[in-house]
């Protein structure tokens, strides 16, 4: 047997066990394996029914996401191995029991519904999630699924791709039963259970392909699909592959087993050959690439993290005690004056109230929750916090003052963490006695929702802080992402000339609606102009005063936004912002805005001209790909996908783009280097090239080159 796939015996039961760390994946040689051990078990006479399981943490996690280049450039057959081991569970004459625990996604959902009655543990997960990587079930989920699960839940899995509980699982006949027991002994032995039942039963075998009852009618089936595809639209906007999924699964109601079959392998190579899916599947290994630091190791000693305070119940700081708390840890949290600690406790005991609405948490969750974030107006009680959160206002004198009696105030292995968005991590560490000890976090508006958090390691910081901060966004079941210490350090600091372009793009006579439509076709997830109002034109003002960094005589400054802040128009917090906001906060265009900005402009000499989605679009992200590449010469970002994952989960970059650097690779660096000359030569020096990009073009290479060749 292969070394992957292990077969063992209990009395009259063969247990196949797939055996490929981490995860069980059907790389090659497991599917073959499998396969193998099923033919040999079936022709053994000893042998009445079969147990398929997985070794260590998980039953099959699904196809080899590795081999999915292999099969795009030609050098696999798709469905290689796999679609003869569907055949082979599927018609084996004695029962093949699949025993789930941990995860059966995509290719190991797919497998287990072609075993003839599938178990599991009641903290497993089933899901069909190939759609989060561009593509759709290719191993017959789409075809099957439908079958036990009917058409809506079939269609909703395949087309969303989120996992669901196993007792949901169970409830549309996924799952057979579910076993007692938490371990995967238990498992195993509520199986071998299961199975010496079906053999007193008579040992039958039923094909799920065969079982058609559950399919439903045309008619009945039509508003299902038009619901799902909407869903679809709305849940994965810009994507083919959910759709595609629903196709499939509208295949499997209309035509023949075989027939579906072979019309989802064409909609699976479709999906697998388009620009989506390859840049999906980049945001899977990026967002595990982003984990790893060079010098810090994985098994890196951390620091113990069991208690947390907070400086600041503001916007973010009650964000962020809202994240230590659902991570379970006790949280202080301080403010200046009882008043401002009560509207912070009132601004989170409402954004808990909303989730319990939404259904999110459960209004116990939320009071246990709630008790672990404990209110202060001094520092007294900061003595046992493992780590503080700086959370004042942006004001690198207050923050100066904030550490200062930190520093007194905490024990001397405390980790001392800020959250400014701009600030100098080094000046604010300087007043520290240790500044090894001192690291920034960067959380993202809303705290309590936003994906990203911007690790930020200073000149000292020490590796075990590092490791700490990393490891503690993952409890907070955030993405992390390293990056140095610079104005804004990846996010903001790409973002300041793209907001800036935005504005120029106004200034020289873009409609407003125009560029952030322009931009959310594209697929950002809100336009810059939209997101103005929405992060705040006071903030973004503040920030500006409080960097000083005033350009130079004769070169070009945003006059817009200035003027906004002057009128009062802070965004949706006012009503007003470069939109008007109604109720539930829906945006409308506000001609006046418009006005005042053409008279800005003709004051300032703008010439006013039309300007199309294109051009709006590639001022915009090659703005981002140009600051993009300076950050990566400078190392202030570890690889070229760290900055797209902090721009997929910060900043609303469409993942099925991959992120500004490889959409530019994919674009082709020299076309963006020769758009980005053009915007030079138009508009003046703040579009010079990069000059890595420049060498990149020069080379005809690509981030992801570049990124090859340094590793
Ligand atoms: N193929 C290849 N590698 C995989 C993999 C897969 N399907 N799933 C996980 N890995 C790798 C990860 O890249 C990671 O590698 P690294 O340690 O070198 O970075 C390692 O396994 C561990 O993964 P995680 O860190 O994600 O482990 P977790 O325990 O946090 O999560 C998991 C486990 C929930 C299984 C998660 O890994 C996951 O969601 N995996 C992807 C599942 C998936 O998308 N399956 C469908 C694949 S497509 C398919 O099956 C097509 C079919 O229709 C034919
Ligand atoms: P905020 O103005 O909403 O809150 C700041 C709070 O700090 C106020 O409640 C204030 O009373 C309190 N404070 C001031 N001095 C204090 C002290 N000595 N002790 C205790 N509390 C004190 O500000 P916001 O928006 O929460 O920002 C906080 C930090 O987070 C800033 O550094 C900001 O740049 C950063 N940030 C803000 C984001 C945003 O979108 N608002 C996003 C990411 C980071």
């Amino acid at each position: 047997m292969s070394e992957l796939v292990a077969v063992s015996r209990s009395g009259d039961v063969a247990v196949v066990t797939v055996q490929n760390p981490p995860v069980n994946a059907l790389s090659p040689g497991v599917p073959e394996g499998i396969a193998a051990a099923v033919e040999d078990a079936a022709a053994d006479d000893t042998v009445r029914a079969m147990v398929l399981i997985g070794d260590g943490r998980t039953f099959i996690a699904g196809a080899d996401i590795r081999e999915f280049a292999k099969i795009r450039s030609g050098q696999r057959e798709r469905g290689e191995g796999i679609h003869p081991l569907l055949f082979t569970l599927e018609d084996c004459p004695k029962p093949v029991i699949a025993a789930i625990h941990g995860t059966a996604f995509g290719g190991g959902l797919e497998v287990a519904l072609a075993c003839h009655y599938r178990v599991a543990l009641a903290s497993a997960q089933v899901g069909q999630p190939e759609v989060k990587l561009g593509i759709l079930p290719g191993a017959g989920g789409t075809l099957r699924l439908p079958r036990l699960a009917g058409v809506a839940k079939a269609a909703e899995m395949c087309a969303i791709g989120d996992p669901i509980t196993a007792q949901d699982a169970l409830d549309h006949h996924i799952l057979d039963r579910i076993v007692e027991g938490g371990s995967r002994e238990s498992l195993l032995a509520g199986t071998l259970a299961f199975a010496a039942e079906l053999i007193a039963d008579g040992a039958k075998t039923p094909r799920v392909r065969d079982n058609d009852e559950r399919l439903g009618d045309m008619a009945a089936n039509a508003p299902i699909f038009a619901k799902m595809r909407a869903l679809a639209h709305q849940k994965r906007r810009g994507q083919m592959a959910p759709q595609k999924s629903i196709d499939s699964v509208e295949a499997a109601t209309k035509m023949p087993f075989e027939e579906a079959r072979v019309l989802t392998a064409k909609l699976f190579m479709e999906c697998l050959h388009s620009p989506q899916s390859e840049a999906l599947i980049h945001v899977f290994f990026g967002e595990r690439e982003v984990r790893k630091i060079p010098d810090v190791p994985s098994d890196s000693r951390t620091r113990k993290i069991a208690k947390a305070a907070i400086v600041g119940a503001g916007t973010m700081g009650g964000g962020i005690a809202m994240n230590y708390a659902n991570a379970g840890i006790p949280v202080r949290l301080k403010e200046v004056s009882e008043q401002a600690l009560q509207r912070g406790l009132a601004r989170i005991r409402a954004n808990y109230d909303h989730s319990v609405k939404r259904g999110r948490f459960t209004p116990e969750f939320v009071r246990e929750r709630m008790d672990l974030i404990q209110p202060t107006l001094s520092y007294k009680e900061f003595a046992d916090a493992d780590i503080v959160v700086e959370a004042v206002f942006e004001n690198m004198e207050l923050k100066k003052t904030v550490f200062r009696e930190l520093d007194e105030a905490t024990k001397p292995e405390a980790i001392l963490a800020t959250n400014t968005s701009t600030l100098d991590v080094d000046e604010i560490a300087s007043v520290t006695a240790d500044p090894t000890r001192v690291i920034g976090t960067h959380f993202f508006s809303p705290a309590n929702v936003m994906r990203l958090l911007e690790v930020v390691r200073g000149k000292k910081t020490a590796k075990d802080v590092i490791a700490t901060a990393m490891q503690l966004g993952r409890r907070m079941k955030k993405v992390g992402v390293l990056v140095g210490n610079c104005h804004g350090f990846v996010g903001n600091r790409m973002f300041v000339p793209y907001m800036r372009e935005a504005q120029f793009l106004v200034e020289e006579g873009a409609n407003i609606v125009d560029v952030d439509q322009a931009l959310e076709d594209f697929g950002m997830a809100m336009g810059p102009l939209a997101v103005g109002d929405l992060a705040g034109i006071d903030v973004a003002w503040r920030i500006r005063r409080e960097a000083g960094h005033e350009q130079p005589e004769g070169v070009r400054q945003p006059l817009s936004e200035d003027a906004l802040y002057e009128m009062g128009r802070y965004g949706q917090k006012t009503g007003a912002g470069w939109y008007r906001y109604g109720e539930n906060r829906k945006r409308s265009p506000d001609p006046n805005v418009q006005t005042v900005i053409t008279d800005i402009a003709a004051r300032a000499g703008l010439e006013q001209r039309t300007i199309g989605a294109r051009e709006i679009v590639d001022r915009a992200i090659y703005t981002l790909v140009n600051e993009g590449a300076r950050i990566l010469e400078e190392g202030i970002a570890l690889r070229p996908v760290d900055i797209d994952i902090v721009y997929l989960y910060g900043y609303g970059f469409p993942a099925y783009k991959g992120g500004p650097m490889w959409y530019a690779d994919w674009v082709g660096l020299q076309s963006v280097y020769e758009r980005i000359l053009e915007f030079e030569a138009q508009h003046g020096h703040w579009w010079k090239p990069a000059p890595l990009l420049a060498r990149l073009a020069a080379e005809r290479k690509t981030f992801s080159d570049w990124q090859r060749e340094r590793s």
